[in-house]
C-alpha cells in the first residue's frame, strides 16, 4: 500500500513579475502590480510517497526530507530576490509555477528514486502552484 508524507517549510523571498524582452508598459499590462518588486513569505510543502519500510516504519523519515528541502532550496531563496539572487532560477520569472518547477528539478535528483509525488508552493495563503508526479 502507498503511503504519502511531507514536509512543509517556509522561506521570505522578494521578486517582481517582469519578463525583461518587454516594455514597461507591456509588463504592466501582463503582470499588473506585480512588475514592482515586493516579498512574500513563501510556503513549500513536498510529499513523497511510497511503500512503508518494514525495518524503520517511515516512508522516507522527514529530517532527512527536511535536509534535502533546506539544502537544495530554502539556503539558496531566503531572504534573497528570486530575480537576481538565485542562479538556478535564472531566465524564469519567478511566478509560483515556475518556483514549483524549479523546485522540483532541485529535489527529485536528491530523493530516492520515485518517491517524489509533488511540490506545492504557496505565494500568498490563498495562491498557491503544484507541480506533481503524473504531470
Ligand atoms: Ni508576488
Amino acid at each position: 500500500m502507498t503511503v504519502q508524507v511531507g514536509r512543509r517549510e517556509s522561506f521570505n523571498a522578494a521578486h517582481q513579475l517582469c519578463d525583461p524582452d518587454l516594455s514597461d508598459d507591456e509588463n504592466r499590462r501582463l503582470f499588473g502590480k506585480c512588475v514592482n518588486l515586493h516579498g512574500h513569505n513563501y510556503i513549500l510543502e513536498v510529499v513523497v510517497a511510497g511503500e512503508i519500510d518494514r525495518a524503520s516504519g517511515y516512508v522516507l523519515d522527514l529530517k532527512q526530507l527536511s535536509d534535502v528541502i533546506t539544502t537544495q532550496v530554502i539556503r539558496d531563496v531566503d531572504h534573497r530576490n528570486l530575480n537576481t539572487d538565485v542562479p538556478w532560477l535564472k531566465g524564469r520569472i519567478p511566478t509560483a509555477e515556475n518556483l514549483a518547477q524549479a523546485f522540483w528539478e532541485r529535489l527529485q535528483p536528491k530523493l530516492p528514486a520515485g518517491l517524489l509525488r509533488s511540490v506545492r508552493v504557496w505565494e500568498t495563503d490563498k495562491n498557491w502552484a503544484e507541480v506533481g508526479a503524473q504531470t
